[in-house]
């Protein structure tokens, strides 16, 4: 496993740069040649179209007004995302979908990757949540996702309370620090020791900006991450990944929501 703790960035490095893609799991290859990605989907995602310099341009198929999906997945973002649904050993979390981009993205590395596992995809928009439906269904990937129109931080709760867990999270449904900050307290309640979870918009030169109250990504994460509970692995595009330590299951009572002290 790969750890690229030197890409951390301090509140003024934000939006300095853009980290490229760098594996986190080991890729084994059959040739003697390094091996840079997983399969010929995973490889589609460093090669298709940009806009705006980094932007990743996904072919919307089945629907002719709209050739791309919208979204706002740097290549970096979208190669991490992927592989992270890749290699996730249980289900995956996702909070915000919009148009579906970052959902297609999970599920066709779900399609492709030898463990089963399940998406959890959540709005709170109804209109979002239907048309991600709409895009998973022309893209033959709906039978790998379950789409849930909720806020945020509610889902996660009710998720947790029916039993489920997960082994991968990509959040990305607020810039705002209240929404990010209350999704991340509840992380460790959800997220299977040894997960991660990928937190969108958080090398953004935005969220340097100390009256702006839309952004706010890095300091929520920063704050409501347990340090004791998560560790910080890489940025990647602007995208930020931390995994939940291996002996936090002993450090953790996801019953009461509390660590255990020695
Ligand atoms: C940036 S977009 C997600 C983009 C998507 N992940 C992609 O890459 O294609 C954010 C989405 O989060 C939803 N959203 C905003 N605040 C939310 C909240 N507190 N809880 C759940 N969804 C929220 C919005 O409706 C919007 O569709």
């Amino acid at each position: 496993m790969n750890r690229h703790q030197e890409t951390f960035m301090t509140v003024k490095e934000l939006g300095s740069s853009c980290p490229a893609y760098r594996p986190t799991f080991e890729l084994t290859s059959t040739s003697d040649t390094e091996k840079s990605y997983i399969d010929s989907t995973h490889e589609l995602l460093s090669m298709c179209r940009v806009k705006n310099g980094s932007l990743i341009q996904l072919e919307n198929k089945g629907w002719r007004l709209q050739k791309y999906i919208p979204g706002w997945l740097h290549r970096a973002d979208a190669l991490k995302l992927y592989e992270m649904a890749y290699f996730a050993q249980g289900d995956i979390l996702e909070l915000g979908s919009f148009r579906g981009l970052s959902t297609t993205i999970m599920a066709n590395a779900v399609r492709n990757a030898p463990s089963e596992k399940h998406i959890y995809s959540v709005d709170m928009s109804p209109k979002c949540v239907r048309k991600t439906a709409d895009t998973l269904r022309r893209n033959q990937v709906s039978d790998l996702v379950t789409t849930i129109c909720s806020e945020g931080a509610l889902a996660i709760r009710t998720l947790r309370d029916g039993g489920k867990r997960f082994a991968f999270a990509f959040i990305d449904h607020s810039h705002a620090y209240e929404p990010v900050l209350n999704v991340c307290r509840e992380l460790a309640s959800v997220i299977t020791p040894g997960g991660f979870c990928l937190f969108h918009d958080f090398n953004d030169p935005r969220n340097r900006e100390e009256d702006n109250k839309d952004y706010g990504v890095y300091q929520a994460v920063n704050t409501g991450l347990d340090s004791d509970l998560f560790e910080f692995y890489g940025i990647y595009g602007c995208t930020a990944l931390y995994r939940l330590k291996e002996e936090a299951a002993q450090n953790y009572d996801s019953g009461t929501q509390t660590k255990i002290s020695a």
